[in-house]
């Protein structure tokens, strides 16, 4: 091989020489520049050359022997960049590499809050099916056979069936009811469905918990008291509940319980209309027929029941502005949420 054939072939290997560790740089080093390295061989060969030649190479050994210097910085620095330092195997100040973690749902946050604050005071948790037939959605729960809750424009039927996707968690009720003896003390956490335009303030899915409390000589004191303590401990000791008389057909009396508003400390503000209460759930004395259409003595037995929304309470915590958000799935507003929220 030609002197010039033999420096074309090492530019060559230059070009393609890869290290992966400060071991590989070494041993390229020693390869090409070392003592018996095949750049400084070729310049011991070049020493034989003479004359017009010896002219016409000088400037290709140079440039080959630069080039060779200069892949050695490259291959040198490039480890040092994506390896290890100085060569050791493990480099233990660098920073560790984290999985990124899951967390839990706000509305999962805030259904096991509730759940929590119920249980401290003796309440189980009970669940029905998500499909119901009109008994439990609404004929023993004193549903008029024109109530406009029946009606499609509210409700979602099952094709074919005479069964809907129920619209309250107090179909709940009517089966616990039905199945249990008092003393009953249950919520009932799960979702619903109504035949809603999606929007930011309403949803076809969401979700309830609904509360009941049947025993002898269960009272509407009873009531307003449990729902102080609900509303305190998921609030806070200084918000306060008022009750406004109201109606379903399921209890008799019925009331819409307000909470001071917990945003603005009853000050006003946007999210209570500037009125300084928030509406939080509806409640009642379960009616007595509702008790005989379960099987339980209404002569015997009185119980109070609730119901109220889980996103509703959720916003009111967490002030998301719009119901769609917490369907969405957007990893970025997901991640804000945390059990932490609440510390007793
Ligand atoms: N079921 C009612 C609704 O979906 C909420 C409700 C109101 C439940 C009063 C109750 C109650 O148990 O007593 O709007």
């Amino acid at each position: 091989m030609s002197l010039t054939e033999r420096i074309a072939a090492l530019e060559a290997e230059l070009e393609s020489a890869t290290a992966r560790t400060a071991e590989e740089v070494e041993k390229f080093r020693v390869a090409m520049l070392g003592r018996n390295g095949a750049v400084t061989e070729l310049f011991e060969a070049f020493k034989q050359v003479a004359g017009e030649e010896k002219r016409a190479l000088g400037q290709r050994m140079n440039q080959l022997k630069q080039a060779a210097q200069a892949r050695l910085e490259a291959l040198k620095s490039g480890v040092e960049a994506s390896g290890p330092a100085k060569g050791s195997a493990l480099d233990m100040s660098a920073p560790a590499l984290t999985e990124p973690l899951g967390s839990h749902h706000p509305i999962s946050i805030v259904r096991a809050r509730i759940t929590e604050v119920f249980g401290r005071i003796g309440f189980t948790v009970s669940q029905g099916p998500e499909i119901e037939d009109d008994h439990h959605n609404f004929g023993a729960l004193n549903f008029a056979p024109d109530h406009p809750a029946r009606d499609m424009q509210d409700t979602f039927f099952v094709e074919g069936d005479d069964r809907a996707l129920r619209t309250h968690t107090s179909s709940v009720q009517v089966r616990v009811m039905e199945s249990t003896r008092p003393p009953i003390r249950t919520i009932s956490p799960g979702r619903v469905y109504r035949n809603e335009a999606i929007s930011a303030r309403a949803h076809c899915m969401f979700h309830q918990v609904e509360g009941l409390y049947v025993d002898k000589g269960v009272s509407f004191a009873e009531l307003k008291g449990t729902l102080d303590y609900f509303t305190k401990s998921m609030f806070g000791s200084d918000v306060t509940i008022r009750m406004r008389p109201s109606y379903f057909p399921f209890t008799e009396p019925s009331a819409e319980v307000d909470m001071s508003c917990s945003i603005c400390g009853g000050a006003g503000c946007n999210i209570c209309k500037h009125s300084g209460w928030v509406e939080i759930m509806g409640c009642g004395m379960v009616d007595p027929a509702v008790l005989a259409n379960c099987g339980i003595d209404p002569d015997e037995y009185s119980g109070f029941a609730f119901g109220m929304g889980v996103e509703r309470i959720a916003q009111l915590i967490y002030r998301v502005p719009d119901l769609r958000m917490y369907w969405e799935n957007d990893v970025r507003f997901l991640d804000q949420f945390s059990a932490a929220t609440f510390r007793s």
